[in-house]
């Protein structure tokens, strides 16, 4: 809010990558109708994660759920006919948004990202191992696949080399494949070059395979919830426009220094604070640098 109690909006940015500090919903209201290629969607998932000192915890299910028909409404007006969106959320809820959005979309895949997390091992239920995300088009006729962008290893044919014998004259079968729908990528852990100070923070490659599939050059890309800004980052990387969306200004600072837009801002350097175990070795390494003189 800003002195007058009116919600406030900052741009950061240019025309190719842009910034906004705000609310999603009333951001995504500014954006041009079927102006948007590709929508990746990666809201608070109503669990209690802490983002920024606000929790992401509505009081009633029903109405994270209204929040997020509204954006998800949005989503889908603004995205061009053309155009592919991902979403995310928690297991519990994304059976909602399922029925949701197979009434507004047609939904090509219900995609699993699996990732080990024996980190965080339940001892009296069964361990979170994965995050759904729903891969959904407008137009089954007319929407961008670039399937030999993101082709994979078919261990049938590369591995095992076996022949299919039902083909006439038998072949060899592929040694690639599109991926299958679910994705063994790991986690953003606090060691990775990647890492920044997020909780819920995606891996690139997660975001390359999507960017790559469902986008082609200076397509528009968009996420309502940056967080750390992992997709307006590979978009830049892989050479599309983007509008990142954040409400927590910690939270953009990254971005803006993650996507090379500012090195400052109000005054603070944007640099990355380093990790305690790099702390750790600029010390040791002063230490020796005086031991050696
Ligand atoms: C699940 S995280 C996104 C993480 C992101 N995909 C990444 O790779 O870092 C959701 C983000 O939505 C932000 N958020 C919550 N409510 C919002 C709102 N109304 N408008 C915009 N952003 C919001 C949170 O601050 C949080 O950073």
């Amino acid at each position: 809010m800003d002195e007058n109690n009116n919600i406030s909006i900052k741009y950061f940015g240019n025309e190719n990558t842009k910034i906004i500090l705000g609310d999603a919903i009333i951001a995504m209201k500014e954006i041009e109708d079927k102006s948007v290629d590709l929508i990746f969607v990666d809201p608070p998932y109503n669990i209690g994660k802490n983002f920024n000192g606000k929790r992401d915890k509505w009081d009633k299910d029903e109405d994270y759920l209204k929040w997020c028909y509204e954006w998800i409404d949005l989503c889908v007006k603004i995205l061009k006919t053309t155009g592919s969106i991902y979403v995310m959320t928690s297991t519990q809820f994304m059976p909602y948004f399922d029925i949701y959005l197979r009434n507004k979309l047609t939904i090509l895949s219900r995609l699993v990202w699996y990732y080990d997390s024996s980190g965080v091992q339940a001892k009296r239920y069964y361990g979170s191992m994965y995050e759904p995300i729903l891969y959904c088009i407008k137009d089954k006729n007319h929407y961008t696949f670039n399937a030999n962008n993101i082709l994979v290893e078919a261990k049938t044919g590369a591995k095992r080399k076996l022949i299919d014998y039902r083909k006439n004259p038998p072949q060899v079968y592929n040694s690639e494949k599109v991926p299958g729908n679910v994705w063994e990528f790991p986690r953003v852990r606090y060691r990775m070059d990647e890492y920044e100070e997020h909780p819920t923070q995606k891996p690139i490659v997660l975001l390359e395979r999507i960017i790559k599939a469902s986008s082609n050059k200076n397509d528009l890309i968009l996420d309502p919830f940056s967080g750390s800004f992992t997709t307006s980052f590979v978009a830049k990387q892989l050479g599309r426009r983007s509008i990142g969306i954040e409400l927590q200004e910690d939270y953009v600072k990254i971005g803006l220094r993650r996507l090379d837009i500012q090195k400052e801002y109000n005054g603070q350097n944007l640099k990355k604070e380093p990790r305690c175990f790099e702390k750790n070795i600029n010390e040791q390494q002063g230490k020796l640098v005086l031991f050696n003189q």
